[in-house]
């Protein structure tokens, strides 16, 4: 297949594509995104088929106007409809997926047999005019190949989808560098799913009782996409978490491994500049046949949380 690579002022072509039922891959203020037609079968089929996806790790739906949330989504009951109005006032568009009962129309292929459906409006403008122009929702997960690291860049989506898809909307590096907060509302409390640049410190001023889902097990029961392996790449990454020998830790592994002759990449950045660069470094690292990735752990707050999560995931090994 040939993959038209595509700039914002052809979006009106990509448009097209997705409302041929083809996958166009697309900037988001997060990560680059696969889309599809959400309400096509065949169109999410194709998403998972590009991706290498197992079939029950659903989508989000992305859409461009607050309200349309409601042509998707069922409330339950009064609460949960006012808690909803009022975090898509405030972090929609933005980087905010919303967990609810889905209506009976979605595809289960969209949403992985489960009767709940992800929900998001994106901030990035392109992402916007995509759906607008298509007047879809658009079903998208991140653009990368299953197993590998959220695309972030244009040459990381292009490296694994020319070929594949039918289009590549190219744009620059995206703003965030890590998926979308998910947060769960059919059960009490909300619970954070999958922690993101919204962060748990603003999402607690608006739900006090929300909480952040560390247990691995009901992690794994409530997000099939948690159970999978993710965000690695081939370096083994030694993660040095907070400690008052951290340094002098970082300093040992170095001159072991120098020793073994392995080749070896120190990172030691701010949360805020690891978390934009770090799937970019990960794949740096398999380009230059890293063979070690010493990591200096940052602090859980803020963006920190999301950063961590990502970092004990992909870690090989753990120093503490
Ligand atoms: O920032 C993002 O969220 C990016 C951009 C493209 O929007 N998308 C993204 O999609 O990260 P993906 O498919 O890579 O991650 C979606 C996550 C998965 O962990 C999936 O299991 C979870 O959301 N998810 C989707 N629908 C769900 C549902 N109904 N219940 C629980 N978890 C769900
Ligand atoms: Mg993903």
């Amino acid at each position: 297949m040939k993959t038209l690579i595509l700039t914002s002022k052809e979006i009106n072509k990509a448009a097209e594509l997705i409302k041929k039922g083809q996958l166009v891959a697309f900037p988001t203020e997060t990560v680059y995104g696969l889309g599809g037609n959400a309400l096509n079968k065949k169109a999410v089929k194709k998403i998972f088929i590009a991706k290498g996806r197992p079939s029950d790790n659903p989508l989000i739906v992305h859409i461009a106007r607050k309200k349309d949330i409601f042509n998707y989504a069922v409330f339950d009951n009064k609460n949960q409809l006012h808690i909803v109005k009022k975090l898509i006032k405030i972090f929609w568009p933005g980087p905010l997926t919303l967990i609810l009962k889905k209506k009976s129309f979605i595809p289960d292929e969209t949403t992985g047999n489960l009767n709940t459906i992800a929900i998001r409006m994106p901030k990035n403008k392109i992402a916007l005019n995509l759906i607008k122009l298509s007047n879809l929702p658009i079903a998208a997960p991140s653009a990368n190949l299953s197993g590998k690291p959220s695309g972030t860049t244009f040459k990381h989506v292009y490296n694994d989808f020319n070929g594949k898809i039918s289009a590549i909307i190219k744009s620059k590096q995206t703003k965030y560098g890590l998926e979308s907060t998910v947060i769960d509302l059919t059960t009490w409390p909300v619970k954070i799913l999958r922690p993101g640049s919204i962060t748990y410190e603003q999402l607690k001023k608006i739900i006090p009782s929300i909480v952040v889902l560390k247990n691995k097990k009901t992690i794994k029961a409530k997000s099939p996409g948690m159970k999978y392996r993710h965000y690695s790449p081939n370096a083994k990454i030694i993660l040095f978490e907070n400690s008052k020998n951290q340094e002098k830790r970082i300093k040992e592994f170095f001159k072991k491994l120098k020793k073994e002759n392995k080749k070896i990449l120190i990172i030691k950045h701010k949360k805020e500049v690891l978390s934009k660069n770090l799937y970019k470094i990960f794949r740096e690292c398999d380009e230059k046949k890293i063979d070690y990735l010493l990591i200096k752990a940052t602090d859980e707050k803020g963006i920190g949380l999301a950063l961590m999560n990502r970092l004990r995931k992909a870690a090989s090994i753990i120093i503490k």
